[in-house]
């Protein structure tokens, strides 16, 4: 499923970006994927895609709250 339509990338891309543990931010996982952010929608989908990574879905819940 393609989650940034701008750069025609994909959650599995995406994801495998954000699960480098050297990534600590939303642009780091767009120079991953040698794209730019350019309209935003997607960028708390990837911000998400890095929390998740560096707290599991409980600490991701609980960041939410
Ligand atoms: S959808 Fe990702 S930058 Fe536009």
């Amino acid at each position: 499923m393609y989650v940034c339509i701008c750069n025609a990338l994909r959650d599995k891309e995406l994801q495998a970006a954000a699960a480098d543990p050297a990534v600590k931010e939303v642009g780091c996982v767009f120079k991953r994927c040698e794209a730019k952010p350019r309209c935003g929608r997607c960028l708390p989908d990837v911000a998400d895609m890095i929390a998740m990574h560096r707290l599991g879905p409980e600490g991701l819940a609980t960041a939410a709250e």
